[in-house]
């Protein structure tokens, strides 16, 4: 993905110099400090102090179907976001998440991170339905859901724990139309009596 790498500058907000890029080996540092961050544990269901082997363990096990996406500015990492294709017979769904570092929220970067992953969903993979999970508490999460589509489905009481409070979750979708036919339908080879059009075989 590193030839969708992509400098924005389109919102006076953005931090000048954000940069959108596949996730890298060399990340994985700046990727587990990131995981590390008071509101990025706050907002996620991952149990703190995991240890940079252990991120790195996961790191490797990204399916390799799936789109992990890093926002950097200069050589800092600001923002993680990963995109999940589905298999068999939901490969029709994603699952999606999001964390910018604790220092650049209210940048327009998590914004940036879902624009960026709606068009790769809707437009290049064709996935019809987006399905996240998101704490009951999280506003600045639940604002940009609702804005960009998504609906709560369901609320899951006490789904994890934090701080010795059991959070409620929320699972939210979102779904999107089928791609358009660059070109009309197929003329049928037979005519209205199932016969074949001139010059043309069955
Ligand atoms: C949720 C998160 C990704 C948002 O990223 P961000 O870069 O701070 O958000 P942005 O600056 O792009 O703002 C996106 C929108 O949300 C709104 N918003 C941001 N913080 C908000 C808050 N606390 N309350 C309400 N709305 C908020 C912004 O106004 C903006 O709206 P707009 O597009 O209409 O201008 C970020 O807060 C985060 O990483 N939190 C910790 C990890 C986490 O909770 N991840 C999500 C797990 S489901």
């Amino acid at each position: 993905m590193d030839q969708h790498s992509k400098t924005k500058s389109d919102s006076e907000s953005l931090p000048a110099g954000l940069t959108l890029r596949a996730l890298r080996p060399t990340d994985s540092e700046q990727y587990h400090a990131l995981l590390q961050l008071p509101a990025v544990v706050h907002g996620n269901p991952h149990v703190p102090f995991e240890t940079l082997a252990q991120t790195r363990e996961s790191m490797a096990k990204i399916d390799p179907t799936a789109i992990a996406m890093v926002a950097t500015v200069g050589d800092t990492l600001v923002g993680i976001a990963q995109l999940s294709p589905m298999k068999g017979r939901r490969s029709h769904v994603g699952s999606f998440s999001i964390s910018v570092h604790d220092a650049w929220h209210g940048r327009g970067i998590g914004r940036r991170l879902m624009v960026e992953l709606l068009d790769l969903a809707d437009n290049w993979l064709g996935l019809r339905r987006l399905e996240l999970n998101v704490f009951a508490d999280n506003h600045a999460a639940l604002a940009p859901y609702h804005k960009f589509g998504f609906e709560i489905e369901v609320r899951q009481r006490g789904a994890v724990l934090r701080r010795g409070v059991l959070i409620d979750s929320f699972m939210m979708a979102r779904f999107h139309e089928p791609a358009p036919l660059m070109s009309g339908p197929l003329a049928s080879p037979l005519n209205a009596n199932g016969a074949p059009r001139n010059g043309t075989k069955p």
